[in-house]
Formats: C-alpha cells, sequence, structure tokens
C-alpha cells in the first residue's frame, strides 16, 4: 500500500497512540484513586468554605458509573486495537482491512456468477441478443458505464456523445470495430482549419459539406477546397473514412450539428471527441455483453474476437 505512513512515521504513530491513552487512563485514576485526591477531598469536606453566611461551596465526587463506564470504554479500546488496524502499520489479529473485505465479497462474486459468465463467454452475439435476461444486464452495464457521456437510451447528447443507435459508425459499426472503440477508445483528429482556409474559403466548403447529404452539384465553389484540404480524411464523395474516425459527411446524420452554423464551427475551430478506453475498467464478458447490445438491431453473428 502506496499511501501507508513508512516505518518511522508507523512507529511514531504508535508512540503517539499508547502514550495518549496511558496519560488518559492514568489521570482518571489518578482522579479517583490517588491518595492525594482523596485527601484534598476530605480536607474539601471538613473545611467546606461557606460564603455569604449560608452559601456552601458543595462538593461532590464524581459518580463511581462513570468511573466504571470510562474503564469500559478504555478496555474496549485496547481490545479493539490488537483486533483491528489502528497503531502504524501493524495489521490486528483479525488482519481486516478494506482491501480484503472488498475482494472476499469479489471471489463470492465470480463463484456465484461463474457459470453465467462461461455461458456468455461461450455464446454467439446472436444468441445472446436473443436472451433477454442478458441483454437486460448488457443494459445495466451501458447504464453504469456509458450513459453519462451517450445517454440512457444511447441516442447521444448534446452534439458532442455520439449516438449508438443510429445507422452511422464513425469508426466502424461490425462488431470487432466497436470492442476496438470500447476496449481502447478512440481519439478523433480534425483540425482547425481557421489558420489554414481564410474566411471565405471556409464559407463556401462549409456550403459546400452543408449541401452534400442533399446531392451536392459539380461546379459548386467549395469543391476545389474540399478536394484540396478535406478529402483525404473524408473521401473525395465525402463518405468518410472508418480508420481515421472521419464521420460520412453526405448523409444527414451529424455528431456536432448539420446547420450551417454547427458545420462552420466544427471547420473553424477543429473537433477532438475522445471516447475513453474500457479495457482495464471492463472485463471480456461485460465488454461482450456491450457488443451484442449495441449491435442487437443488426443481429449480427460474428463471435467477438477472442482475447
Ligand atoms: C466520457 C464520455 C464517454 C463515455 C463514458 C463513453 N463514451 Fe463512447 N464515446 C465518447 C465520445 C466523445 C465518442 C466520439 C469520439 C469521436 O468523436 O470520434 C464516443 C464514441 C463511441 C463509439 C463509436 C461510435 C461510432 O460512431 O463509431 C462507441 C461504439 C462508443 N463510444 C461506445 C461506448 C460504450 C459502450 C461506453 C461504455 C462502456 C462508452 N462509449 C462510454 C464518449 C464517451
Ligand atoms: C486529418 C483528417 C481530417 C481532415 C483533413 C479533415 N477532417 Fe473533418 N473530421 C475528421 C475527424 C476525425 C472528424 C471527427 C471529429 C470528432 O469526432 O470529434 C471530423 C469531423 C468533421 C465534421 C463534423 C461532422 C459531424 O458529423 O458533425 C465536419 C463538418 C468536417 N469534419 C468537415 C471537414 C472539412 C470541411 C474539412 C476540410 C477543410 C475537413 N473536415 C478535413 C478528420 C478530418
Amino acid at each position: 500500500m502506496a499511501n501507508m505512513p513508512n516505518d518511522f512515521w508507523s512507529g511514531w504513530i504508535i508512540v503517539l497512540t499508547v502514550f495518549s491513552f496511558v496519560v488518559m487512563t492514568w489521570s482518571i485514576f489518578s482522579i479517583y484513586f490517588s491518595r492525594k485526591a482523596k485527601a484534598a477531598d476530605k480536607a474539601l469536606q471538613e473545611n467546606e468554605p461557606v460564603w455569604d453566611e449560608t452559601l456552601r461551596e458543595g462538593h461532590a465526587a464524581p459518580p463511581m458509573w462513570w468511573f466504571w463506564f470510562i474503564l469500559g470504554t478504555c478496555v474496549f479500546t485496547v481490545v479493539y486495537l490488537m483486533m483491528y488496524p489502528g497503531l502504524g502499520k501493524y495489521k490486528g489479529a483479525m488482519e481486516w482491512s478494506q482491501d480484503s473485505r472488498v475482494e472476499s465479497k469479489y471471489a463470492n462474486f465470480e463463484e456465484r456468477f461463474a457459470d453465467v459468465r462461461e455461458t456468455i463467454a461461450a455464446s454467439t452475439l446472436s444468441e445472446l441478443q436473443a436472451n433477454e435476461r442478458h441483454m437486460l444486464a448488457a443494459e445495466g452495464i451501458f447504464s453504469r458505464n456509458c450513459a453519462m457521456c451517450h445517454g440512457e437510451d444511447a441516442a447521444g447528447q448534446a452534439a458532442l456523445f455520439p449516438n449508438l443507435m443510429d445507422s452511422e459508425w464513425q469508426w466502424g459499426g461490425s462488431a470487432e470495430a466497436i470492442e476496438k472503440t470500447i476496449r481502447e477508445g478512440r481519439t478523433a483528429n480534425m483540425i482547425a482549419w481557421r489558420g489554414v482556409l481564410n474566411a471565405e474559403s471556409i464559407d463556401q466548403v462549409a456550403n459546400y459539406v452543408a449541401s452534400m447529404g442533399k446531392g451536392a452539384t459539380h461546379g459548386h465553389p467549395g469543391e476545389a477546397t474540399f478536394g484540396q484540404y478535406c478529402a483525404s480524411c473524408h473521401g473525395a464523395d465525402g463518405r468518410g473514412n472508418e480508420m481515421l474516425g472521419a464521420p460520412n459527411l453526405a448523409n444527414e446524420e451529424w455528431l456536432y450539428g448539420g446547420d450551417l452554423n454547427a458545420i462552420k464551427t466544427t471547420i473553424v475551430r477543429g473537433r477532438n471527441g475522445e471516447m475513453p478506453a474500457f479495457n482495464d475498467r471492463l472485463d471480456d464478458v461485460q465488454i461482450k455483453l456491450l457488443v451484442a447490445w449495441l449491435t442487437r438491431d443488426l443481429m449480427l453473428d460474428t463471435q467477438v474476437a477472442k482475447h
């Protein structure tokens, strides 16, 4: 455990804990039982000051039940510090720790679901898709890990996170491509064209892109610019390139919005959509369920590549 104190600090904590415990216990015992305290008590009783003729100082020793109560907590403290972590690095007789508790829960979990997990690992995607229970489990995994960005229904959000329910796949819609997207993440790289193109060319090319899906005509003033600067990624016909994550611009589905203003903003500022990698956060079975869930409308029968 990297954040545990080193040996010096561990020893220091033990010394402080034991010292303050001993001092506290000693002072409580001395209040109740030391000879000096008893003598002072007695002297006070015999020589009780009286003020203003009838006003007595009054005196009462702390009650005994209080002492037993404090003694009980002291005993509890000693037992606790022997059983559980509390003295520096000493783990306690029970060797209890949050880590081991999580581990033992996880072991139970593995045991309980081992059969189901084996079934899932051995099924094809279409078998999983046909099983309502597996699809519900997949929906739960999506809801916990993906919905904050892609939305509960996976229909995308805020023109920032792509719709996963439409037919357009920026990075490829095969089971293999989707699995790769989830495992490794994706970073889109569309540079800002502000410094490269002047305002007129940006206007023209934005107009050209906006009209592409509606069947752009040859001879459009933005066509030459598109061919020169954009076609290398988006393709001469604007149909995109899944290897680069360059989306299809020649249809009516848009990640960042298809009106002229949104298109212009994209071109001027660039876009760098980032899909995080889930390889370390989800296991093979969870990823397989997600792939099956995301492709359930396509009813693919491809096996997810085994890893
Ligand atoms: C932090 C936000 C975030 C989370 C969480 C997230 N994603 Fe994404 N995801 C994105 C962004 C942004 C993109 C688009 C990347 C780009 O612009 O190329 C994306 C893209 C994708 C794509 C590619 C879509 C395409 O058209 O090719 C898939 C598939 C996908 N995500 C699935 C998932 C799944 C499954 C999960 C949960 C395990 C998930 N995402 C969690 C932000 C997120
Ligand atoms: C280096 C490759 C590359 C070049 C060159 C390039 N793009 Fe892109 N473009 C991308 C990628 C990758 C994305 C996806 C960005 C994202 O997902 O965040 C994108 C996204 C877009 C979008 C947003 C599409 C949507 O669905 O919202 C538009 C519009 C666009 N590009 C237009 C252009 C234009 C116009 C040019 C030429 C001036 C151009 N691109 C040049 C790679 C490129």
